[in-house]
């Protein structure tokens, strides 16, 4: 098949799932009969051919679990849009600056879009990718991070302990979205950031929060209340009934 166009991805699978309590990886803990990670390359790959895009998807994985991750894509239907598998670090910035460095053995243009998606988020649909991908193709805005309205009145309180959490504000709700992966960043802008953060030692659970940090733009795209992370257990009983109801 001839492709169009060409996109990175990266997808951050080395974290340790401590939420989850299990020992099982959670990435590999069934959600309507088919593994959270088999979901998530699945849906990616229907994406790109649908689109006709050749997509170069580098995962990360837990240090010294390479050749393990390797053995278990080769025989997948997705294996083709995984063309690295790389170590991840102790921290989610550490893996996802491992995948960026990946990267650069491809060669991409400043220009080229590079996707990061959380493994974790086994419900992403072929809509919100395509908004992501269409904000930084078509506009001119480096970097983009799926979204939605909060539902909930969030509340900011004074420190970070529970102890003593007493009310500092009452945010906005009309202004406060969250944010889910998948984030598009341009090549060049994720590249720079990356580096800029590995020497000041930033860290970040958020890749757009590092170019807000470098003071470049970043928009909201409409995301979907269904695209949710598998966090906790009872998040696996979520995403079985949301795939009920598709
Ligand atoms: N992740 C990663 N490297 C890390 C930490 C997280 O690649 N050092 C990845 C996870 O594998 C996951 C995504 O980032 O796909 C979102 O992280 P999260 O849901 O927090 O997963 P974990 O860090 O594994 O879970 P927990 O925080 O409960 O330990
Ligand atoms: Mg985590």
């Amino acid at each position: 098949m001839s492709c169009s166009r060409k996109l990175y991805v990266i997808f951050p699978a080395a974290g340790s799932g401590s939420r989850m309590h299990s020992d099982k990886n959670k990435l590999l803990m069934e959600v309507g009969g088919v593994s959270v990670i088999d979901r998530t390359l699945s849906a990616f790959k229907k994406f790109a051919d649908t689109k006709d895009i050749e997509l170069n998807g580098v995962l990360v994985v837990s240090p010294g679990k390479v050749a393990w991750w390797e053995s278990y894509i080769s025989d997948k239907d997705y294996s083709s849009i995984i063309c690295a598998i790389t170590e991840g670090g102790d921290t989610r910035t550490g893996s996802v600056g491992n995948g960026v460095a990946v990267l650069e053995d491809y060669d991409p243009s400043d220009d080229d879009p590079v996707f990061i998606h959380d493994a974790a988020r086994c419900l992403i649909d072929i809509d919100s990718i395509t908004r992501c991908l269409e904000v930084i193709t078509e506009e001119d805005t480096p970097v983009c991070v799926s979204g939605v309205k909060t539902k909930n009145t969030i509340k900011m309180v004074r420190t970070g302990s529970s102890e003593s959490a007493i009310v500092e504000s009452t945010p906005d709700r009309d202004l406060l979205y969250e944010v889910q992966t998948p984030q598009c960043f341009k090549y060049r802008v994720l590249s720079d950031c990356y580096s800029e953060a590995s020497a000041e030692g930033y860290e970040a659970t958020d890749d757009t929060a590092l170019a807000e940090h470098y003071g470049y733009p970043v928009k909201i795209v409409e995301g979907s209340y269904s695209n949710i992370k598998i966090t906790t257990p009872e998040d696996i009983v979520i995403a079985e009934a949301l795939l009920n109801n598709r």
